[in-house]
């Protein structure tokens, strides 16, 4: 039996183990996955020790996705430019290998499973974290006519935007600069809702049948999904579908395999209510 786990802290909730079970039994693969409490200041030793106990990879989830960065030994081009890596391996050689596919997950959940196209699209992202810095790339590689990314702290922004300038039509600016623009898709990356709050938003930010996406979910519909259903967003979507692909991604890297997501995705979604 190979061995994966997930590590953060705190990490009693983590779904993870869940999702990779159910994965491994519908792909008949060999594998059992734990969730690991690393203590905050030493998320090395504990990945270190995990391996030197027959760990084959492990997820990575806050506060501990910079860490896995650099503890990395070869990262992806993608975990390169979002700066975190979720995602970890050893290869045969005793490499460790970095990948971060929040991004891939959010962008097959947006296009494939909800159907949202982002080709010739103007595209938002309220806020410039660490969350949103990991799903950039794969948005822009689906070739938006603009990518704009608006921040409380608009320097953050601009630096996001600077960073991926090479990539696509991409930029940075605060709230208020969002008067008289209208998009057709919003993502909101703002810890702001874990607080129940809401970035300061015009009320004519929709453009017709805009598709309003979170990358938060829960037993109750988010803030800023009921704003958007409140402002004649056409869709509201919360980001389980992106919890769900994005495991599916890190399994696939590691299996060779990509799991479906939609038995593991309706039964997760049931277990919320
Ligand atoms: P994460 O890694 O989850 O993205 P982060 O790096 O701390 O976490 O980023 C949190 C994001 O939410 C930032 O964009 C932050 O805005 P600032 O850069 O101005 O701090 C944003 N955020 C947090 N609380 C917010 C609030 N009440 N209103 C608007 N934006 C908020």
């Amino acid at each position: 039996t190979d061995r994966y786990a997930v590590f953060g802290n705190p990490i009693a909730h983590s779904k993870s183990p869940q999702i990779h079970t159910a994965f491994a039994a519908q792909t008949a693969q060999n594998l059992s996955y734990d969730a690991l409490l690393a203590p905050v200041d030493d998320f090395a030793g504990s990945f270190h020790q995990f391996l030197s106990d027959q760990g084959k990879g492990a997820n990575i989830t806050v506060p501990f996705k910079q860490d896995a960065f650099e503890l990395a030994q070869q990262l992806t081009e993608r975990a390169q430019r979002a700066g975190a890596v979720n995602t970890l391996w050893q290869d045969e050689q005793g490499v460790v290998h970095g990948d971060t596919t929040d991004g891939v997950g959010l962008v097959r959940d947006l296009t494939e499973n909800q159907l949202v196209s982002l080709q010739g699209k103007r595209v938002l992202i309220l806020g410039a974290g660490g969350a949103v810095r990991g799903v950039i790339e794969p948005i822009l590689a689906h070739a938006p006519q603009q990518l704009v990314i608006a921040n409380r702290t608009v320097s953050k922004a601009e630096l996001l935007a600077e960073l991926f300038a090479d990539l696509g039509n991409i930029s940075g600016c605060g709230f208020t600069d969002l008067n008289g623009q209208a998009f057709d898709v919003i993502i909101n990356g703002t810890a702001a809702s874990l607080a129940g709050e809401l970035p300061p938003l015009p009320e004519d930010l929709l453009a017709e049948k805009a598709a309003c996406y979170d990358m938060m979910y829960g037993k109750e519909i988010t803030v800023f999904n009921q704003w958007a259903l409140d402002h004649g967003a056409d869709k509201a979507i919360d980001g389980l579908g992106m919890l769900v692909e994005q495991a599916a991604e890190s399994f696939r890297i590691w299996r060779g395999v990509l799991p479906d997501t939609k038995a593991v995705m309706a039964s997760l979604r049931e277990q919320l209510n």
